[in-house]
């Protein structure tokens, strides 16, 4: 009688593989115990659309993966959800930790338990063990920091994986930190901020001074440093008008130095007035061969070709109209910019989203960035639908920060004594833990 041959089962896997661990070697050698092991490698887009984008990309993820014993396959997962891979693969098995029965996973695991069904397919879990895991070897490699080119290339990198960039302002180091951890879990992804905004005006109002310029460069370079010491994620610099073209270069070359991913300068000229005062206050426009003749001596200062410059347009503040607006973002674009950058000070954001449909029809588009300040109502989905791709809370932090410490200071006044203000302060115990050692 002839024998014959069965076929070998096949066990998928999926996986991100970022920062790898014992974990990772322990499901692989469970799946290989039940058939050829097919490694489902989420990409850079899939991780990003509900997570931290990883520290290593799909490539290099890939090789790690490969070379791994036991490892048989490696297929792109191009979704978080695992369903469309399972229904072309049809693996005899998904082998999984079984930490994700709760958490952001959970919708994920029951698709995967109905889709398998379709061909008698199962589902097998190991158990997970405390102690490992790839979000405590973030924590870790957030504590050790990052090198001032991997984070100087992020922004660019999350352009290309995510449709909306969030950036959030920063103006000292806890600003920092509280960008750098804030998450909430929100229908089974991780939602965070991508990066900072250094703002001129919560840096200046920071330390007690209008927003003219008067914290200058030196000093703003140094709460940069401070930031970029205890974070790890992108930074975008305001630098105002960027000052004469000869000393944009040397801020250029400073930033990009430090690790800055972009820095946005505004096409305005004399004295520096913060753009939501609009017409109330005295404030000029550059001409659009001035602005460009500096946007150009920029590009030529940067020394890699990661640096971004985008060019800020106060057309709409200062009420020369959209037709303005956009002749200046096309001359920009072509004198280098990297970015457009459209402001407003209206309280609805219609003229915004005139610029962004014209916009659109542009042939050659660089992102567009926008500061919702005062047309706050807007939402990120609508911003993606008008093809904006990077949105900045330019000033919340400071300006939520600020009442809350007044009303602390009257509350210990009016009571002669720090008892009723306490119910509004961190405790003791909590400021003492806030910010660990390093050990
Ligand atoms: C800043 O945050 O300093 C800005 C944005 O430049 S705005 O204050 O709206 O001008
Ligand atoms: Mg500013």
């Amino acid at each position: 009688m002839k024998h014959k041959q069965k076929k070998p089962k096949i066990v998928y896997i999926g996986m991100c593989a970022d920062l790898i661990h014992t974990e990772h070697i322990n499901t692989i050698i469970k799946a290989k115990e039940l058939g050829d092991v097919v490694v489902g490698l989420l990409t850079d887009k899939a991780i990003a659309s509900y997570k931290r984008v990883p520290f290593l990309t799909y490539e290099q993820r890939k090789k790690i993966v490969e070379n791994i014993a036991g490892v048989k396959n490696i297929v792109a997962q191009t979704t978080l959800d695992y369903v469309p891979n399972l229904r072309k693969i049809k693996p005899d098995y998904v082998v999984h930790g079984d930490d994700w029965k709760t958490g952001i996973q959970r919708e994920t695991r029951k698709r995967v338990i109905q889709a398998l069904k379709e061909w008698h397919g199962k589902l097998v879990e190991r158990k997970f063990v405390p102690g490992i895991s790839s979000t405590q070897l973030i924590s870790s490699v957030v504590a050790v920091g990052v090198t001032p080119a991997y984070r100087l290339k992020m922004l660019r990198r999350l352009l290309e994986l995510k449709p909306l960039v969030r950036i959030m302002e920063v103006h000292n180091g806890l600003t920092g930190l509280i960008v750098e951890k804030t998450k909430i879990n929100k229908n089974g992804k991780v939602r965070e901020f991508d990066g900072m905004w250094e703002s001129s005006l919560t840096d200046s109002i920071s330390k007690g001074k209008p927003d003219i310029a008067a914290v200058d460069i030196t000093s703003r370079i140094q709460t940069i440093e401070q930031i970029l010491e205890v974070t790890t994620k992108p930074m975008i610099v305001d630098a105002d008008s960027g000052g004469l073209p000869e000393h944009f270069m040397f801020t250029v070359k400073s930033l990009e130095r430090l690790g800055v991913s972009a820095v946005i300068i505004e096409d305005k000229i004399g004295a520096k007035r913060n753009s939501l005062f609009g017409t109330g206050v005295k404030q000029a426009q550059d001409t659009i061969k001035g602005f460009c003749n500096k946007i150009s001596a920029g590009k030529r200062a940067q020394v890699t070709d990661d640096f971004m410059i985008i060019a800020r347009i106060e057309s709409l503040i200062l009420k020369a109209g959209l037709k303005d607006a956009l002749k200046r973002a096309k001359a920009y674009i072509n004198a280098g910019a990297d970015g457009i950058m459209i402001h407003s000070k209206e309280k609805d954001p219609k003229e915004i989203l005139e610029f962004c449909k014209e916009y659109k029809k542009f042939k050659y588009k660089v992102p567009l960035v926008v500061v919702p300040s005062t047309y706050n109502q807007i939402t990120e989905k609508e911003l993606i639908k008008a093809g904006v791709r990077i949105v900045i809370y330019a000033n919340q932090l400071l300006r939520s920060a600020y009442p809350a410490m007044v009303k602390t200071a009257k509350l210990i006044l009016k009571h002669n004594r720090a008892h009723e203000a306490d119910k509004f302060c961190l405790s003791i115990k909590e400021i003492l833990e806030l910010i660990p050692t390093i050990e």
